[in-house]
């Protein structure tokens, strides 16, 4: 069924209050909804739509008296009710499997617990209700389980425990805030609990627990030293506080996704909770840090106000990336934060905007809504939350949030809405940003200059387009703010005069909301314009400038952001131009000279695009080749800085190095410029590090070995997986080195690896390390001129479509991105994806092949 955003209607009736009864047996599981409604009197329908999917209904009721089997009017979607007095009590009884719950939306078990993930529409796999964010009510929920279950946990308060005879017991449960279903979790299972407090700026105690499988008790600090920052940061920088006196964590080995925002209640992939510098990378902890953090913000952002309906997610995502986003950036470092979230826009969203799944920010329409959990709802909805922040300033965006929650507390609203919150705090007319909202593509920016030395002045021609997309949306001029300065010849930042202002200033702030714009700037004697600094609009700018000048602002620049940004044009440029690197590679040995830079942001600078960005640059594009181009860099780069290597692995270099998570992810930059040089040195360090009892440097040495055709790459992957093997969540990190090794990772052996002890197909994550890894990290398997890598994705993605359709459609989408490659590739990747659409059951996965069949018919 396609949904559109203009078919928004009010829902016929309100819950006033929902009773839910659960009670687990070893053969199935009985849920009660006991629903308190109440007709919506601006509402049209008349009739009670309660959402039932795969339920067995065992009974219904309407105000206590039972309605007869034969007057049920019951389909595969769920129960219509008509005729209903204005106020009444529904209650059905369903029984439903966990046990067979391989999709992991509803009630499932996992790792011998059960557990729930109801967003966006999971809820209605557990009990009939009307299973819509705008439908918000007060949760009573009672769970009975065996005694050998100890943990009966829901959101909100405990109110009660008991016995329930014959070895049973069962807990109550009421959460005062109104909440729509998808909010709403329950966890059954027999589980180890770290407990901390924490103590709000109003000197409320808040019990903060973290649930994990037995024996990991010893990996939740991490989780909670960062759950107990984000509170306070919230409480800091948005007034927000926490407003129940429990917080409840549980991690969960099968998953599918990152986490979940249930009130009071998240449920994590165990992955992004259980972490120490033994198990878990440098990385890997920042992304615990970071995802612990979003789950927390959701509290405002997301349960206390939420969405009216699902084209409004990015209401709730975009905003609550930008709120982790800025957390990130407060808890290290800024620039070195901008990098990496706009590496990752780049990676992921810039090519889902070019891709046949393009969509806006808020979508227009939808088959299946879990397939709009995308990086444009996410990514590029922090994005445009961030424009909007920056354009009414630190105190502005507050004001604006405060009235937002002063509005809309306990409601499920809009994006307009929100946008209408920060235009009458401040008074800002922010009209024409809703464009951002309704168009999908990445605008281009084309920036050229006409120079007048003799005058002093530089004028700056701003050019923007909006490009066709899958999407079919307008394409009108967006607000571009383009933040801006010039640093000069002898690498200082210029006092600038826009014409028109009385004042200079070392940087300015355009807003480019036409087709054309053009800018004249005074006292720019020689300068080279360093534009869009901080990344400041998701857009791709072509700027004019040469090599030189991109060599200067990269040593010189005062913006952190456009230094590394320098660095990847560069880059670019020497992967898929005619440029030898030499340049570059002298410049990261300025770099690397600098004492006053982080050495976090020394190896960022260094990290060389990936493929998916350096595609854009090549027509047609030939993945494969561009594999091979970045590594031919990589090699002449290390020859070049073969000291600056040598130096780095000097044991008492290497010894401080070590010390902080900068340093380490210096050395394995350095690592891998050295291993993929070829030399004896660089390789013996790298085999050596594999052993290191640091997992950041374990992996960073895998990692640089992976694609170096050397009997060390055996060696140490094998070590790895012989010291690791009983550990699964570190042998997903085994499996994805496996799966992404230019040498090692054929289809062959990914069969192999699917057949490993350790190889679960109902697990997400594990799933993900071999099949995702692959497709993303091992172009040159994947993409494999004889379009192998196509066939195998496709007998592999019916196969989980199966088992796991909402993972089955997420693993399809790199699929279907093929607009940039040449007629063959196109031709076996079309090909594939008609297997997949002849083989496929779920309407989510289904809806995803369809838009690249037709869109690359
Ligand atoms: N709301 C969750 C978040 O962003 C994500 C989410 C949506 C999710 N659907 C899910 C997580 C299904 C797990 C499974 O934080
Ligand atoms: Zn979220």
């Amino acid at each position: 069924m396609l949904n559109l955003r203009s078919d928004y209607t009010p829902p016929a009736f309100f819950v006033r209050a929902t009773h839910l009864d659960i009670s687990i047996h070893a053969d199935h599981t009985a849920v009660v909804t006991r629903l308190d409604v109440m007709r919506n009197a601006a509402a049209s329908d008349c009739q009670l739509r309660l959402n039932g999917c795969e339920l067995a209904l065992q009974a219904l009721t309407i105000d206590g008296a039972l309605v007869p089997e034969a007057d049920w009017q019951l389909d595969e979607a769920g129960l219509t009710l008509s005729d209903l007095p204005d106020h009444c009590v529904v209650e059905t009884t369903a029984h439903i499997h966990p046990d067979k719950n391989t999709a992991l939306e509803g009630l499932y078990l996992s790792g011998g617990m059960y557990c729930t993930q109801c967003e966006p529409e999971g809820f209605r796999r557990i009990g009939f209700y009307p299973d819509r964010p705008d439908v918000m009510s007060e949760f009573t929920v009672r769970i009975e389980a065996g005694i050998e279950f100890p943990q009966l946990l829901s959101n909100g308060n405990l109110v009660e425990t008991g016995a329930a005879g014959d070895e049973r017991h069962y807990a109550i449960w009421h959460d005062p805030h109104p909440k729509p279903s998808y909010l709403f979790a329950c966890v059954v299972g027999d589980l180890d609990c770290a407990a901390d407090q924490f103590v709000t700026a109003s000197g409320r105690t808040v019990d903060l627990h973290i649930y994990v499988e037995k024996g990991n008790l010893d990996l939740t600090g991490h989780a909670m030293d960062s759950l107990k920052r984000s509170m306070k940061w919230d409480e800091e920088r948005f007034g927000l506080e926490y407003d129940l006196d429990l917080f409840q964590i549980v991690a969960v080995s099968h998953f599918n996704m990152g986490a979940m925002e249930n009130k009071g209640l998240n449920i994590f992939n165990s992955k992004y909770v259980l972490a120490d510098t033994r198990t878990a990378t440098d990385g890997d902890l920042h992304n615990v840090e970071s995802i612990v953090a979003h789950e927390y913000f959701h509290n405002w952002t997301g349960n206390r106000v939420t969405c009216r309906d699902w084209f409004q997610l990015t209401l709730k995502e975009g905003l609550t990336v930008y709120r982790d986003q800025c957390f990130s950036a407060d808890m290290h470092d800024e620039g070195v934060q901008r990098a990496s979230d706009v590496s990752m826009l780049r990676m992921a969203q810039f090519p889902e905007d070019r891709s046949p799944t393009a969509h806006p920010i808020r979508p227009e329409s939808y088959q299946e809504i879990n397939n709009f959990y995308t990086a444009t709802v996410y990514e590029k909805g922090a994005e445009v939350i961030r424009m909007l922040a920056e354009y009414l300033g630190r105190d502005g965006f507050r004001q604006g949030m405060d009235l937002y929650f002063e509005r809309h507390d306990g409601n499920a609203v809009t994006c307009d809405d929100f946008v209408a919150a920060l235009a009458d705090a401040t008074g800002i007319d922010l009209k024409a940003f809703h464009r951002w909202y309704e168009q999908a593509g990445t605008p281009t920016v084309a920036v050229s200059r006409t120079v007048n030395d003799a005058e002093g002045w530089v004028e700056l021609c701003f050019r923007q387009s909006v490009p066709e997309t899958a999407a079919a949306t307008p394409r009108a001029p967006l607000p571009v703010p383009v933040r801006l300065g010039f640093i000069g010849a002898n690498g200082a930042s210029l006092t600038t005069r826009r014409d028109g202002d009385a004042v200079a200033a070392d940087e300015h702030v355009l807003l480019i909301d036409a087709a054309e714009t053009k800018v004249r700037f005074h006292g720019t004697d020689g300068a080279a314009p360093s534009l869009l600094r901080g990344f400041s609009a998701p857009v791709i700018l072509e700027d004019d400038l040469t090599d030189a000048e991109r060599l200067h602002l990269m040593v010189h620049d005062t913006d952190t952001f456009n230094r590394w940004d320098a660095a990847q044009t560069l880059a670019i440029g020497a992967i898929t131009g005619t440029g030898d690197g030499a340049g570059l590679a002298r410049a990261y040995q300025q770099i690397l000279a600098d004492d006053s830079l982080l050495d976090d942001f020394k190896a960022d600078i260094m990290n060389l695009p990936g493929i998916l960005v350096l595609e854009t640059r090549m027509k047609p594009a030939d993945p494969v080749a561009l594999f091979a181009r970045r590594r031919g860099l990589q090699a002449a780069i290390g020859t070049i800085l073969a000291d600056d290597v040598a130096a780095v692995l000097t044991p008492s270099r290497q010894a401080a190095l070590r010390q902080t998570a900068g340093g380490r992810a210096l050395l394995n930059q350095m690592l891998v410029f050295g291993v993929a040089s070829g030399t004896d040195e660089a390789i013996a360090a790298a085999a050596e590090q594999v052993h290191d009892e640091n997992m950041t440097l374990s992996q960073g040495a895998l990692r640089a070995l992976n694609d170096c055709d050397d009997p060390a790459r055996i060696t140490a992957l094998q070590a790895f997986h012989d010291r690791w093997q009983d550990t699964p969540l570190v042998m997903e990190k085994w499996f994805q080195m496996e799966a992404m090794s230019s040498i090692g990772g054929s289809i062959a052996h990914l069969k192999e690896l699917m057949q490993h002890p350790a190889y679960d197909p109902n697990n997400p994550n594990k799933v993900r390390s071999v099949l995702g890894a692959f497709m993303s990290g091992n172009p040159t398997h994947f993409y494999a001129a004889d379009g192998s890598g196509y066939a195998f994705i496709a007998e592999q993605l019916i196969d989980l479509d199966g088992r796991n359709p909402q993972v089955a459609a997420r693993m399809a989408l790199p699929l279907t991105r093929m607009a940039s490659y040449g007629a063959e590739r196109q031709a076996q990747m079309m090909a594939a994806l008609a297997t997949v659409q002849a083989g496929c059951q779920s309407t989510g996965l289904r809806e995803v092949v369809e838009k690249a069949l037709a869109a690359g018919a």
